[in-house]
């Protein structure tokens, strides 16, 4: 999601369904699936947080049939475009979407029930308050399992600086937005969150257009 001199870049709108969010999934979707072939397990269950309107879990789904996905946001206007994306793809392995707002604990899996072995997020951060990450690495801590992992996809500071002068121009472009929660996050306040519920940075992989894969487990 981060700048693109591309000329066919719709303008920057965070909502779901729009223009400019399905050009940002259909751009980084086969980068990202990619990094997931290398790291998801052989079998097991995947909750995606934050899916929007679906794209990326319902284009993963059948490049991983042993493996069960489970779709979640806080907007349930998004379900029914999730369930259409999953009719037209025909994957048997997505469920339902279900209601998960990483600011509301509530709303959080319960941990006597699903164990999940991977979770994963999409272009969240720079549109959410930093303390989302908090609600992450909360939802992590209950309901991982072990050696399960969360991947976390999206443009970020790291150290407190921009990783290129790309990244800095999109950050610009966003605050000028002026909602207060948007612009690019640092990868160490992810981090501190993390830790503070005994979740750690594993590893940070570089994506195509200045993109990061946050890799967080279990510390
Ligand atoms: C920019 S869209 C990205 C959607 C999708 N991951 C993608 O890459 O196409 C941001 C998504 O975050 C969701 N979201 C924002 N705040 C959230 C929260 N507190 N809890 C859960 N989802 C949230 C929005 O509803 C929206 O679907």
């Amino acid at each position: 999601m981060s700048i693109s001199l591309s000329p066919d870049r719709p303008p920057i709108d965070p909502y779901p369904l729009s223009p400019y969010v399905t050009w940002a999934g259909n751009r980084n979707r086969d980068p990202i699936l990619q990094v997931f072939k290398e790291i998801f397990p052989k079998s097991g269950h995947v909750l995606e947080l934050a899916s929007g309107g679906g794209g990326h879990i319902n284009y993963f789904a059948p490049h991983f049939p042993q493996l069960q996905f489970q779709p979640s946001d806080y907007d349930v206007d998004v379900f029914e475009p999730i369930k259409q994306k999953r009719a037209d793809q025909g994957s048997s392995n997505v469920a339902d979407p279900i209601k998960i707002d990483l600011t509301a604990p509530e709303t959080w899996p319960d941990p006597k029930g699903r164990l999940y072995d991977v979770i994963f997020v999409v272009n969240l951060f720079q549109v959410a308050p930093v303390n989302i990450a908090d609600g992450i690495a909360q939802v992590a801590a209950r309901v991982l399992t072990k050696d399960g992992f969360v991947a976390i996809y999206g443009p970020f500071k790291v150290d407190g600086k921009h990783t290129t002068e790309s990244n800095e121009a999109f950050d610009k472009e966003i605050l000028a937005a002026k909602v207060p929660e948007w612009g690019l996050k640092d990868v160490r306040d992810l981090e501190k969150a993390a830790n503070k519920h005994g979740i750690a940075l594993k590893k940070i992989i570089d994506m195509p257009v200045n993109n990061f894969i946050l890799v967080f487990g279990r510390a």
